[in-house]
């Protein structure tokens, strides 16, 4: 295998820049693509037969690119397709929720709430994942259907949004969790809106845990790149790339519009 290939990311929008932007700090070197689907976005809403028709088209896409590895960076395709398409590829695929779960299970805590999509928590992927290293933890998941559609509609401080937030943060507090997992990687996206109502240090955001999952197993399986020369990147959508730069930028500068593929 040939270790310049790059590295693939997906999700259905600016969202998987939040494990993106990790990485290319983690992992400079790295050639990396990223793909936002956003004429699908937002993916918490549809079944598990579309989940997986989207996540073809990229990894099809993905592997015409020649790709060494793809990363999952979108909790609902982790939850609804990887099951399915860890075989159907000659490249390693990583999935964010089941590359951090033992990591969480192993924190020592005995409650943990899980905000995520619809389609996520309808899964239950973070509750089962979990409990499979850990069964005596109690995980309550609970979806936001809406919180998607304010990062990419670029709504992150409207009222809306700011008192859907609080109304979703009492419901959770109801159970008293000692941490809430961000189950979707659009979600630290709002950080600046959650913690308006909530310590920051109640957050875990599975990102910083994947990148490292992610950079350990490159190692060990003699996938990195070793360069000098800094990594290349090149950011793909399949519609809206205006949005998509302008909604990137509290994560990531993409410089460059994206191609629409
Ligand atoms: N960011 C994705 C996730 O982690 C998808 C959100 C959506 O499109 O609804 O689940």
């Amino acid at each position: 295998m040939d270790t310049n290939c790059p590295i693939g990311f997906f999700d259905s929008g600016v969202g998987g820049l939040s494990v993106y932007s990790l990485f290319k700090k983690m992992l400079p070197y790295e050639n990396t693509l990223y793909f936002g689907d956003l004429k699908n976005m937002p993916y918490g809403n549809k079944s598990k037969t579309e989940l997986l028709q989207f996540a073809h088209t990229i990894l099809d896409f993905f592997k015409e690119q020649n790709v060494k590895a793809v990363v999952i960076a979108c909790n609902t395709s982790s939850a609804n397709v990887y099951d399915i398409v860890k075989s159907e590829y000659d490249f390693k695929i990583y999935p964010i929720i089941q590359s951090c779960a033992k990591v969480i299970s192993n924190m020592n805590f005995k409650k943990i709430g899980v905000f995520a999509t619809v389609a996520t928590i309808n899964s239950g992927a973070y509750k089962s994942e979990i409990q499979k290293y850990n069964p005596n933890i109690s995980v309550v998941e609970q979806s936001c259907p809406k919180w998607t559609n304010f990062v990419e509609g670029g709504q992150i401080y409207s009222e809306e949004c700011l008192s859907n937030i609080k109304t979703q943060l009492d419901k959770m507090m109801c159970y008293n969790p000692e941490r809430i997992i961000l189950g979707c990687t659009h979600y630290p996206f709002l950080k600046p809106v959650l913690t308006k109502f909530a310590d920051e240090k109640i957050f875990i955001d599975p990102s910083e845990i994947f990148v490292k999952f992610i950079f350990d197993d490159l190692k060990k399986s003699n996938m990195q790149r070793i360069s000098k020369e800094m990594g290349t990147e090149k950011f793909f959508v399949s519609a809206n790339p205006e949005n998509f730069v302008n909604n990137a930028s509290l994560f990531y500068k993409v410089n460059k519009l994206p191609s629409i593929v």
